[in-house]
């Protein structure tokens, strides 16, 4: 096992280079099932998460080639099974796409409920509902989503709550039902664009993206393609905040600045300078940080997955600012291990009231799931003293060597193998 060992106090300065988006990645993998052919995708995140679903999808036949670091060659055509036990979706939430992908190539699906990141209740009764819609039979067996139709039909798909998963399930079985699909109240965030471009590189028929209302007219048969996949939103702000809250000066390079105008917004609140360049933002701060009010929401509100980096420049911020998450109704579980290095943070339901301190001091801390992790790096790197931080398979899951590139932008940071040696030999 090994934790991450940060020796805080030093400012991020230079440049990192952003890698693909996690989201989009763990969308477009499932996606290339619909094609039968081969796609080839470029821009693809080295993480464990993108590792997971090329297992999954090589285990049903598919043969995937790693041209370089970041390219893929999958050719589909040899997948026969439309069924994904539990072993392989444990660990990754976005395993439910397979759902919408096989239902579009098969008609039918059986894949064992997803495992992933667990911040509260998280229900599939929308893609469940969309894909009823679509004319398929839904139904969860012995924890496993078994879902099938004689043919999908185009249908009108209002989502009561804007959901990502949803949209893209939905999206997946649609572009090659029969006629046309109108997915109202979908979600905006730029995966969704991204996906949209993809399947219609395919040869799909896919408008709107990116707005509340995605037209899909089927059609019936798609092909290979090659495409790149956009840079990682989340990551970039990642960065961007680390600058920030580091007082730092760094360029947080290959990305699209109109997917961070949110994040830069509330950075700018916080007394940091953002400069936007064409593929690149600056970020940098000398002055003293300041308290904001922050409000998650669905794009191009403020991303959740932002909420606990950007809480961390908000705990060590003057004055009290007020955190509201608007998507998730448990989503500060981090807050505790920021409390164990000195924030005063109060928390009651989905909202966190952080009253800022002078400094955060280094502790053993753990990553409860991925972003409260990138949260705790953020800490680690501010904070007196020595932060190590336990659980790190949940960073590894969605950050691209983010050891390396913290590292050349200054931080003292390191990993370490460790036994626990408080643990018991098993009894028996
Ligand atoms: C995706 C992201 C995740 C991010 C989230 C919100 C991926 C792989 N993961 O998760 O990192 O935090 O979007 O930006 O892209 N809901 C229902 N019923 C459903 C589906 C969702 O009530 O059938 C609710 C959820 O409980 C939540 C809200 O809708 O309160 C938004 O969830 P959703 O957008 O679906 O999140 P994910 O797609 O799972």
């Amino acid at each position: 096992m090994e934790k991450l060992v940060i020796h805080g106090g030093n400012r991020l300065t230079g440049e990192v280079e952003i890698s693909g988006a996690k989201n989009a990645a763990v969308a477009i993998i499932p996606a290339t099932l619909l094609a039968q052919d081969v796609c080839r995708i470029e821009n693809i995140p080295n993480i464990s998460d993108v590792v997971t679903m090329m297992h999954i999808l090589s285990s049903m036949g598919a043969v995937v080639h790693y041209i370089n670091k970041h390219t893929i060659e999958v050719d589909t055509k040899p997948v026969n099974s439309y069924i994904v036990p539990h072993e392989m979706t444990k660990k990754l939430r976005a395993s439910y796409y397979l759902i919408g992908a096989l239902l579009g190539r098969f008609n039918r699906a059986k894949v064992s409920l997803p495992g992933g990141c667990n911040f509260g209740v998280r229900p599939i009764d929308l893609h469940i509902k969309g894909f009823e819609l679509l004319g398929a039979t839904a139904n969860v067996e012995n924890a496993m989503i078994v879902a099938s139709a004689d043919h999908l039909t185009g249908s009108s798909v209002y989502m009561d709550k804007v959901s990502v998963g949803a949209t893209i399930n939905v999206m997946l079985a649609a572009v090659k039902a029969r006629g046309l699909t109108i997915i109202e109240n979908a979600a905006k965030e730029p995966h969704i664009v991204d996906l949209a471009n993809f399947l219609n590189a395919m040869g799909a028929d896919v408008r709107g993206a990116g707005t509340d209302v995605i037209k899909i007219r089927g059609v019936t048969h798609l092909h290979g393609c090659t495409y790149s996949i956009i840079p990682d939103q989340i990551e970039a702000g990642t960065y961007m905040v680390a600058a920030a809250a580091t007082k730092g000066d760094v360029l947080v390079k290959n990305v699209i600045p109109k997917h961070l105008e949110s994040i830069s917004a509330k950075l700018v609140e916080c007394g940091a300078q953002v400069i936007e360049y064409d593929d690149a933002v600056r970020v940098r701060c000398d002055g003293p940080l300041k308290r904001c009010n922050l409000k998650t929401m669905p794009h191009p509100g403020f991303p959740t997955d932002m909420q606990p980096q950007m809480s961390v420049i908000l705990s060590i911020a003057n004055g009290t600012s007020l955190v509201s998450e608007g998507v998730w109704d448990n989503r500060f579980r981090y807050v505790d291990q920021l409390i164990r290095m000195g924030a005063n943070v109060q928390v009651d339901g989905t909202i966190a009231v952080f009253q800022g301190v002078e400094e955060l001091t280094g502790a053993p801390v753990r990553a409860d799931d991925l972003r409260a992790g990138a949260a705790m790096i953020i800490a680690g790197l501010v904070a007196r003293g020595t932060t190590e931080i336990e659980d790190i398979i949940y960073i590894d899951r969605g950050y691209e060597d983010y050891v390396e590139k913290l590292r050349d932008l200054g931080a003292d940071i390191y990993r370490k193998d460790f036994r626990d040696d408080t643990a018991q030999p098993a009894a028996g």
